[in-house]
């Protein structure tokens, strides 16, 4: 899916991955880990942010946040909606492996929701090198993946195992990855929560 696919998206509507506030998973997992990761560092980037729920959450909890995304729309929406956070996030408009490939800030903390099953397939060996590059030593990988089951895309499903076989083959050493409890009513038993680290 190209940038205009997204752009459309968002100017049509069209856009029901979008919660309207952070995803669940990750506002339980900041209650009880959050003093654990502000102790790694406070440079936080969320790629594919969409309207930055996500972005804000972090942001609240005293992370500087770069959000990534290569729909305009989509950022001039979290820019209004979490005006309030202006000084602790800078949102982005660029393709994500681009902005991988030339960011210099190592960050302590990547976030993901429903950005990895937007992503073609193809690219998700890509998306793991991109996600380490962008980590300092120790940083941590915190995903919430979709794992609907269904053909074709986007959302293009994962699975515990197609997770699995990307994290070998990365820098990163898998510290959680299971089923997520409290998800929204028609998500429930179709995410993952990961939480990784950069060795
Ligand atoms: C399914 S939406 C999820 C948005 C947000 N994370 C959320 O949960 O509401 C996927 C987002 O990724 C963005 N996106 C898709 N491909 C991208 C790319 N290559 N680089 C940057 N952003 C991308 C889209 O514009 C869209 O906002």
């Amino acid at each position: 899916m190209d940038k205009q696919f997204w752009v459309d998206r968002y100017n049509k509507g069209d856009a029901p991955w979008d919660l309207g506030q952070a995803v669940p998973s990750l506002v339980s997992y900041l209650e009880t880990h959050a003093t654990q990761l502000l102790h790694q560092g406070r440079r936080a980037v969320v790629p594919g942010v969409g309207r930055g729920y996500e972005a804000a959450l972090l942001a609240e909890y005293g992370f500087s946040v770069v959000g990534v995304d290569c729909a305009a729309p989509a950022l001039v929406d979290a820019m209004r909606i979490h005006a309030t956070f202006a000084h602790k996030i800078k949102w982005i408009e660029e393709d994500f492996f681009a902005f991988a490939q030339h960011q210099t800030m190592a960050f302590d903390l990547f976030v993901e929701h429903t950005f990895f099953c937007a992503i073609s397939p193809s690219l998700r060996s890509d998306y793991m090198d991109a996600a380490a590059t962008l980590l300092c030593s120790g940083g941590y990988f915190i995903g919430v993946f979709f794992a609907h089951g269904a053909p074709g895309g986007p959302p293009w499903t994962t699975s515990y195992d197609n997770l699995m076989g990307y994290l070998k083959k990365s820098a990163f050493e898998v510290e959680w990855l299971d089923d997520i409890a409290n998800s929204i009513s028609d998500r429930k038993g179709q995410e993952l929560l990961l939480v990784a680290r950069k060795r």
